[in-house]
C-alpha cells in the first residue's frame, strides 16, 4: 500500500519504535510550575500516542535552576523528588504502547533576565494555592526593578547577545562549563530513572549546546573554543558523561542545527550545512544513536519554525545531506504536511523517521487516520505560528499555548453531553462552522446558513495573498468535517429573522463575521478607493492604476500589499504607528516586511492618510503635523474590520438562546473565532 512505509518498525539504538512518526520536542507550557508533568500534559501526550505516535519527545526540559530555566511552565528534570511524577506519567504512555524521549536543555543567551535567578523561589512559591494568578505580576515588578536597578545578565559561551532578544550577556567561567556538563548528565540519569526511554539534547534553534558549537557565538580561547575541536567539547563532555552515568546503550538523541541561516553579507556565517554535516559526523563517532535534523535559531526563526509562505519540504536537503554521511538513523521535521510527502522523503533517503511538530498539535490521530486510509479527515496544521505566538505570550501568564484548528489542544477532553435540540447557525466562517461541527457531535441538529456560495469568510481572503494557500486548508478541512458529520448547509442563502425562527430552533448562534471599516476621510467614496476584501477577493481591482497606497500595515494590509506586488503594480504602504506591522507577531512582520523589501515597495510611517484624490493622497505627519502629497493612482483601505451582526437586534422576542461568536462578537484570530466557537457548542444546553 502506499503509505506502508510509515508503518514499518525502526529502531534507535536498543529503542524499537513500532511506525515512523515522531512527535518532535514542542514546548507546551503545560508542566507545572516545579517543571513536573501535569494532568493537562500527560493526557496531551496520551492522546498523541493513542492516535499513532511511535516516539513523542518532550519540549524542552530545565537541567539548571539558575540560569537555565527558559519559560515558565517547562518541564524540569533539576530534582531527584520529581522523578517518582515523570516515572507516573512515563508508566503510563508505556501502558498505552508509546514512547517517550526528554528533551535536556539551556537557553544559554537566548534567555531574559527576568528569569535569571529566581527559579528556586518560584519552585518554592508555586505551592501556594492561586500562585499562578500572583506569578504573572510578580514577574513584571521583577522586570521593571531590572529594568530600573539592576539586570541579571544571561549566560552564554561569550558576551555576545542574541540578535532577537538583545539581553545583556556574560561569558560562562570554565568552572561554570564543567558544572553545566554535569547539571546535564544528572538530569540524563535522573530521566532515565524517571522511565524515559531515550534523551534528547537541545543542540538547535540557537540554544547553549549550538552557541557553543558556533563559531558565530562562541568565541571562546580556553579549551571551549577557538577550534572545532574545543567548540565540541561542551556537548562532548556531556555525551560522554551520559554515557559513563546511564550505559553505553542508553538511546542518546541529538536535535541539531546544521545550518543557521546567518546572512551571507556578515563576516561570520556559524554554521552552515558544510560545518553542521562535520559535527554530524563528530556526533556519530561519539556514539550518539540518532540526530534530529534542524535549522536557525533565534535570530532566524523563521528557518526552524516556519510561516506559512515556506513551501513544504523546503529544507530537506539538510537531512539529507547529514544522511549521506552518517550511518545513525536521521529524524527531521522538514515542514511535512502531507503523508505522501512523508513517502517521499523516507523512500528518497532524506530521512529515516518523520518528524512531526505542528501536525500533531492540529490533529492528534494523524497517523491513525493515514494507516486507516481517513487522510482526508485530519485536521491539517495551516501553518499560522498561532500555537507559537500565544506559548510566548501565554507562558508569562501561566497559560498554555493553543491552536488554530485545534480547540481542544489544551483541553483535558472529556465527552460532552448528548442532546437533540435544534440549532440554528448564520455564516460558515471558521467560527459557524467549528459550532456546527462540535453541536453535530453532540447530537444536536444544526442547519447553518451561508449567504455566499463558498463557505470560509474572512479566511478566503486571507489565503488568496502569494504563497498563503495552506491557510485554506483549516476551513476546506472544516467544511469536509462538517459535510461528513451530516450538518444541513444551506449555501447562497442570506437568511432573516423570519427565516431563521421557520426552522424552530431551540437556539440561534450568530457567526456573521466583520466588514472592512471605511472611516469617514474626505474623498473615500471616490471610485478608486478600494477595500482589502475587494482587492483579495478579485471583486474589485485597480487595473488600470500604477501606484497603488495601501493604507494600514497591520498583516492584512501588508498582505494585501504582496497581492498587489504580486500583479506588478508599484506599492506604498502608510501607517500612523511609528512602525510598520504594529502589533503582529514578529515572524509575520519579518517575512511581509522582507517581501516588500525585495519588490521595492515603499513604507511611510507615522503619516495619518487625511485626504484622497483622483490621483493623490494627502498624509499627515503625527509627529510634526506636517502635510504632504503623495502620487497614488488608487487607495486600498486596510484598517481592519468591524462586527457585522444586524440580526441579533431582529431576533429581539426569541424565547430561546441567542449567541453571537467569532468576529461578528469582536474581531480576533482564527484561534479566537474557534475556541469560542468550541466552547459555546460544549456548553450549549436547550
Ligand atoms: C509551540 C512550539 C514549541 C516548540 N518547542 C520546541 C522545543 O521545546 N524544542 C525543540 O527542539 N523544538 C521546538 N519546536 C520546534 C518543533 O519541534 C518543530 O521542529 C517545528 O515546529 C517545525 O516542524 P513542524 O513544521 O512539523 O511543526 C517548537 C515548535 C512549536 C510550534
Ligand atoms: S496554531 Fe497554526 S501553526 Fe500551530 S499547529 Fe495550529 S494550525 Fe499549525
Amino acid at each position: 500500500m502506499k503509505n506502508d512505509i510509515l508503518f514499518t518498525p525502526f529502531n534507535i539504538g536498543k529503542l524499537s519504535l513500532k511506525n515512523r512518526f515522531v512527535m518532535t520536542p514542542m514546548e507546551t507550557g503545560m508542566a507545572g510550575f516545579d517543571g513536573r508533568p501535569t494532568e493537562l500534559l500527560t493526557d496531551y501526550y496520551l492522546q498523541r500516542v493513542r492516535g499513532g505516535t511511535a516516539l513523542i519527545c518532550t519540549g524542552i526540559c530545565r537541567v539548571n535552576n539558575i540560569h537555565g530555566a527558559s519559560t515558565p511552565k517547562q518541564l524540569s528534570l533539576v530534582h531527584n523528588s520529581s522523578i517518582p511524577s515523570f516515572q507516573m506519567m512515563n508508566d503510563r504512555i508505556h501502558g498505552e504502547g508509546g514512547k517517550i524521549a526528554v528533551q535536556l536543555h539551556h537557553p544559554g543567551r537566548q534567555n531574559y533576565s527576568a528569569l535569571i535567578g529566581i527559579w528556586p523561589m518560584v519552585e518554592v512559591f508555586s505551592k501556594i494555592p492561586g500562585f499562578s494568578k500572583i506569578f504573572s505580576p510578580i514577574v513584571k515588578s521583577f522586570a521593571f526593578l531590572e529594568e530600573k536597578i539592576y539586570a541579571p545578565p544571561v549566560s552564554a559561551p561569550s558576551a555576545i547577545p542574541c540578535g532577537h532578544v538583545k539581553q545583556k550577556t556574560r561569558a560562562f567561567k570554565t568552572w561554570e562549563i564543567r558544572s553545566l556538563v554535569k547539571d546535564f548528565v544528572k538530569a540524563a540519569v535522573r530521566a532515565k530513572r524517571a522511565g524515559f526511554d531515550a534523551v534528547e539534547l537541545h543542540a538547535a534553534h540557537g540554544y547553549l549546546i549550538q552557541q557553543f558549537l558556533s563559531p558565530y557565538s562562541n568565541r571562546r580561547t580556553d579549551e571551549y573554543g577557538g577550534n572545532f575541536e574545543n567548540r565540541l567539547r561542551f556537548i562532548k563532555d556531556i555525551i560522554e558523561g551520559i554515557r559513563q552515568e546511564c550505559g553505553s546503550d542508553y538511546p542518546l538523541i541529538v536535535r541539531l542545527t546544521v545550518e543557521e541561516f546567518i546572512p551571507e553579507d556578515r563576516d561570520n556565517r556559524g554554521i552552515t550545512l558544510e560545518l553542521g554535516v562535520q559535527i554530524a559526523r563528530a556526533l556519530e563517532e561519539l556514539g550518539v544513536d540518532a540526530l534530529d535534523i534542524s535549522s536557525g535559531s533565534y535570530e532566524q526563526t523563521n528557518k526552524w519554525l516556519e510561516t506559512v509562505n515556506y513551501k513544504a519540504g523546503w529544507r530537506k536537503y539538510l537531512a539529507a545531506a547529514v544522511k549521506r554521511e552518517v550511518n545513525i538513523p536521521i529524524i527531521a521535521a522538514n515542514l511535512i504536511r502531507s503523508a505522501e510527502q512523508a513517502v517521499t522523503q523516507i523512500e528518497e533517503g532524506t530521512q529515516d523517521l518523520i518528524g512531526l511538530g505542528r501536525p500533531l498539535l492540529a490533529d492528534p490521530e494523524l497517523p491513525r487516520k493515514i494507516k486507516e486510509g481517513r487522510e482526508d479527515e485530519i485536521s491539517r496544521c495551516i501553518v499560522c505560528c498561532q500555537c507559537y505566538e500565544s506559548l510566548l505570550t501565554n507562558a508569562w501568564l501561566g497559560k498554555p499555548l493553543r491552536c488554530s484548528v485545534n480547540p481542544t489542544l489544551s483541553v483535558i477532553r472529556k465527552e460532552s453531553q448528548k442532546s437533540e435540540g435544534t440549532v440554528v447557525v448564520v455564516g460558515a466562517g471558521a467560527a459557524g462552522l467549528q459550532a456546527s461541527l462540535s453541536l453535530k457531535k453532540r447530537g444536536f441538529h444544526v442547519v447553518l446558513f451561508e449567504k455566499n456560495s463558498e463557505p470560509g469568510g474572512q479566511i478566503l481572503l486571507a489565503d488568496k495573498a502569494p504563497d498563503k494557500e495552506k491557510l485554506g486548508w483549516c476551513i476546506d478541512d472544516l467544511i469536509q468535517s462538517v459535510t461528513d458529520a451530516g450538518v444541513d448547509i444551506r449555501r447562497n442563502t442570506e437568511v432573516d429573522a423570519e427565516a431563521i425562527l421557520d426552522e424552530s430552533p431551540d437556539a440561534i448562534i450568530l457567526a456573521t463575521g466583520g466588514v472592512p471599516i471605511k472611516p469617514p476621510i474626505t474623498g473615500v467614496s471616490l471610485d478608486n478607493v478600494y477595500t482589502f476584501d475587494e482587492i483579495l477577493s478579485g471583486s474589485r481591482f485597480p487595473e488600470n492604476g500604477e501606484t497603488i497606497a495601501v493604507i494600514g500595515s497591520g498583516l492584512t494590509g501588508l498582505e494585501t500589499a504582496e497581492y498587489i506586488l504580486s500583479k506588478g503594480k508599484k506599492v506604498m504602504v502608510v501607517e500612523m504607528a511609528d512602525n510598520a506591522a504594529p502589533g503582529a507577531h514578529f515572524q509575520h512582520r519579518d517575512e511581509a516586511l522582507e517581501c516588500l523589501e525585495k519588490e521595492n515597495a515603499l513604507i511611510h510611517t507615522s503619516m495619518k492618510l487625511t485626504e484622497i484624490r483622483e490621483k493623490s493622497i494627502l498624509l499627515e505627519n503625527t509627529r510634526n503635523h506636517e502635510k504632504k502629497e503623495f502620487a497614488a493612482d488608487a487607495v486600498v483601505l486596510a484598517l481592519g474590520s468591524r462586527p457585522l451582526n444586524e440580526l441579533e437586534k431582529e431576533l429581539n422576542g426569541f424565547a430561546g438562546e441567542v449567541h453571537v461568536i467569532g468576529d461578528a462578537s469582536g474581531i480576533g484570530r482564527i484561534a479566537d473565532a474557534v475556541e469560542q466557537a468550541y466552547k459555546l457548542a460544549v456548553r450549549l444546553a436547550v
